[in-house]
């Protein structure tokens, strides 16, 4: 990404911050058990100085704030200025006082070497600029012990909960031709893709393991549109670009793909994520 990319990139999740703040509990819901799968992968505990990169809205940071407890720390970093507002303002309702906030890019960690126990980013690490460089900024910020746990999302046909809206808004708004290196949600869908990254960073011992899980709340197909349609640049984009009178059609059309993911007032999709894990040196 050349810099004028790297700025759009970031403006787009700017203004994705004020919806991931409106979709807190949701998303906290939603994706909780990327946060347990990413808590048993690297093992966190009792005690331990924690980094979360890309925190967005404050997970995993704000979890795992209560799971080290007073005696460990948690430093969430992002480097978008209006999630970092809303995670600490999240933090601070809870009265959470072992969460420390920084606004960095995962590309560039403002921390001494081996400061932490272990570097962590639920559904980051695919936005990352240059993420050979990321995973080396990483391992040099944990401690010759620590290690690195990265979540991210399978391949798109495993993830319902995303291709029932984007299969329906490509077939009505062309998108750009992608390239499958761009930062993107799915960019390390594919398996032994970001394993590869970690071990060109350096890393040993690297992991990678599939979690099959359901993204499920108490919502309706309505919300579930209306989640989906703001928090996503990609989708606000295509929305912005459409007549009037195609949005009615292409809700209808999501909402026949979505049919049988929202049952008895209930969603329920089934979702793919990889969790990928490496320590800084061979045990
Ligand atoms: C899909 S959100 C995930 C947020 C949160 N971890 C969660 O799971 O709810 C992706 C986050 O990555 C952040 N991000 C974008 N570029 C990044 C980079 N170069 N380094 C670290 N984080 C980045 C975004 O600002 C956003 O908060």
């Amino acid at each position: 990404m050349n810099p004028g990319e790297q700025k759009k990139a970031l403006d787009a999740w700017e203004t994705s911050a004020r919806y991931w703040d409106k979709y807190r509990a949701l998303i906290a819901q939603m994706f909780a058990p990327l946060t347990s799968g990413l808590v048993e992968e690297a093992r966190i505990g009792i005690g331990q100085n924690v980094l979360d990169i890309g925190g967005g809205s404050g997970e995993p940071s704000l979890t795992i704030s209560c799971i080290v407890g007073p005696t460990g720390s948690v430093m969430y970093t992002d480097p978008v200025a209006g999630m970092v507002e809303t995670a600490q303002a999240e933090a601070g309702r809870r009265g959470l006082t072992n969460i420390q906030f920084r606004q960095c890019s995962g590309d560039d960690l403002p921390f001494p070497d081996k400061t932490f126990d272990l570097g962590i980013g639920r559904l980051s690490a695919m936005f990352f600029v240059d993420p050979v460089r990321a995973i080396r900024e990483a391992l040099r910020v944990v401690r010759n012990d620590g290690g690195v746990s990265f979540a991210v999302w399978g391949p798109k046909e495993a993830n319902p909960f995303f291709s029932t809206v984007n299969d329906v808004f490509d077939r009505f708004v062309e998108s750009s031709t992608e390239d499958p290196d761009a930062p993107d949600a799915f960019r390390f869908a594919a398996p032994g893709k970001l394993a590869g990254i970690l071990e060109n960073a350096g890393a040993k011992n690297v992991i990678e393991r599939q979690l099959n899980f359901q993204i499920e709340a108490a919502i309706s197909f309505d919300p579930f549109w209306q989640l989906r349609t703001e928090m996503s640049e990609t989708l606000r984009e295509k929305m912005a670009g459409l007549a009037p009178a195609q949005l009615p059609t292409i809700k209808q059309a999501v909402a026949d793909a979505a049919r049988r993911y929202f049952v008895s007032g209930k969603m329920s999709f089934p979702a793919e994520a990889l969790i990928v894990s490496g320590k800084k040196s061979a045990v």
